[in-house]
């Protein structure tokens, strides 16, 4: 039970075992309540066992659990000690304490992420131990892609719990793209009404010639999007939304044509998006647009309480602006050089829009071309060096490179895999990413907040194919961004694996469809059962 992902600080194993019981109370000192009504719930439902409040800490002396902070440690920071008395776990902030109540979860076993007891009379037992324990990073970040494919509310509920138990904390919800429009904006309804629908989807990646006619679409509500949020700040994650602009904006466009470059194309016949690609179809830049975008920005900043508010930038085409009178009078009359400075303007606007509103900007690393915006903080992903670079110019940087963290990539050579795209990264590719690149001084590297992994669904129709491609990768991935692990070449992937052998029925008890670690993947042990078309996709499309 002690085969921990991701890894801890230090574990000292003793050598008895707390037994939780029917007597067993929970206590949740000052700031912890919320924690400890989570930790209830959990274990209520997969043991059945009562875990009555305790009044006081000497409650949980009696074989309980007992939980309170303490000032000494990080606020992510935790100690957990289960002893002759009981389990306790101290962090030093609220977040400190839920990380630790995580571990205990994994330290009663894989049954104890079911949400009803298999068996009535078994025992609950907490081996003997102290774990202290801390993240690496402060950002710890999944980024879902609900734009291509929409996922359900209760899906995207169900993946913060699935964030939660392997101690990530930043929800990146990329709302919008060419092909939906996923948010509602009360004062814009058409960007739901019509953007948040397409007619039918390109099967597979980009190259194939296989369609599914039928229609694809959906978009949270307000309320929604306020649960969502309220679900993860309970779970200790920051959701951080992201609307695309002014490139990956056709669903947009399709809702309100003026916000397109209308003295290029004829934006009135502009459908939702139903392919894949890099979309020439970008928003004007026009007072009108900037009106339009800050008037979808003051309702998302009334929905989410991030600090952070991401606003794509990446794979804006220039070339409607090249021929584009409008956007060429705007940059004459801007002075500016280029239609890449004419992105940093348009970017270098919402810099200082959400500055004065006290948030800060993130953008993918195309915000670099041009010049990058005063306040923005970068994703990097095509590669490090726009991390680098933003990182040397004193800027804070979440490293997400393609080549090491894109979880839409395929796992395993060959073409049997459901989703066939790109290159192969490998369970052991993805441990032995690391997030700071080593040509950052110690003080450049400081800016490097952390690290994310991005999980796009141009080839993910569902939530099983969402769970194959991210899991079991997210293990690996969430130990290079929380635990302390040594230079990529001197990981002990096999120390890794071990632990995932335990960590696998977790996943199990959890749900989760994840990739089989060996042997043929489950439609393999049928001859002729492939998962993926024979009309799919050439590999590497
Ligand atoms: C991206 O993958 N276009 C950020």
């Amino acid at each position: 039970m002690t085969e921990l992902i991701p890894q801890p600080g230090g574990v000292a194993i003793g050598s008895g075992e707390v037994r939780l019981t029917k007597r067993s109370k929970l206590y949740a000192g000052d700031a912890t309540e919320g924690v400890g009504n989570w930790l209830r719930t959990v274990l209520q439902q997969a043991t059945g066992l009562p875990l009555p409040e305790g009044r006081e800490l000497d409650d949980a002396r009696d074989g309980g659990i007992g939980l309170q902070l303490d000032d000494a440690l990080g606020p992510e920071e935790y100690r957990l000690v289960s002893d002759s008395n009981g389990v306790f776990i101290e962090g030093g902030g609220p977040a400190g304490v839920f990380w630790g109540a995580q571990t205990l979860r994994q330290l009663l076993g894989p049954d104890a992420y079911r949400r009803a007891p298999l068996h009535r009379d078994r025992t609950w037992a907490v081996p003997h131990l102290t774990i202290q324990d801390s993240p690496r990073f402060p950002w710890r970040g999944l980024m879902l892609d609900v734009a291509r494919h929409f996922m359900p509310k209760e899906g995207v509920l169900r993946y913060l719990d699935l964030m939660a138990a392997h101690k990530l904390n930043v929800f990146h919800f990329h709302l919008t793209d060419d092909q939906g429009w996923r948010v509602q904006i009360k004062r814009y309804p058409k960007l739901t009404e019509i953007g948040s629908w397409r007619a039918r989807t390109k099967f597979g990646h980009r190259a194939s010639s296989l369609w599914d006619d039928r229609p694809h679409g959906g978009y949270y509500t307000q309320d929604d999007i306020r649960e969502i949020v309220a679900y993860a700040a309970e779970r200790h994650i920051t959701v951080v939304p992201e609307i695309d602009v002014p490139g990956h904006s056709q669903a947009a466009i399709a809702a309100y044509p003026e916000l397109g470059n209308t003295d290029v194309i004829d934006t009135n016949s502009l459908p939702v998006w139903d392919t894949w690609g890099i979309n020439p179809n970008v928003l004007a830049p026009t007072d009108n647009t900037l009106r339009f975008y800050e008037g979808v920005f003051e309702e998302l900043l009334e929905l989410f309480p991030s600090e952070f508010i991401h606003v794509g930038g990446d794979e804006c085409l220039k070339d409607q602006w090249k021929q584009s009178a409008t956007a060429q009078a705007r940059i004459a009359e801007l002075g500016l050089a280029d239609e890449d400075e004419l992105q940093s303007w348009f970017i270098g606007h919402f810099d200082k829009w959400l500055s004065a509103r006290g948030r800060r900007l993130v953008g993918w690393d195309e915000i670099l071309e041009g010049g990058l915006a005063e306040g923005a903080v970068v994703s990097s992903w095509r590669g490090y060096e726009g991390g680098i670079t933003a990182a040397r110019a004193g800027h804070d940087v979440v490293m997400c490179p393609e080549q090491h963290v894109y979880l839409d990539w395929r796992q395993a050579p060959g073409e049997d895999e459901p989703v066939p795209i790109a290159h192969v990264r490998t369970l052991e590719d993805v441990y032995r990413f690391e997030p700071v690149p080593e040509q950052l001084s110690e003080v450049e590297a400081r800016h490097v907040l952390g690290t994310q992994a991005n999980v796009w669904t141009e080839v993910m129709e569902d939530h099983a194919r969402v769970d194959y491609q991210t899991f079991p990768r997210l293990a690996a991935f969430a130990e290079v961004a929380w635990s302390a692990l040594p230079a990529p070449a001197e990981r002990d992937f096999a120390d890794f694996e071990r632990r995932m052998a335990a960590h696998y029925p977790r996943l199990d008890a959890l749900g989760v469809a994840y990739r089989p670690p060996t042997g043929p993947l489950p439609w393999q042990r049928r001859p002729g059962v492939l998962g993926r078309p024979k009309d799919g996709p050439p590999p590497n499309a």
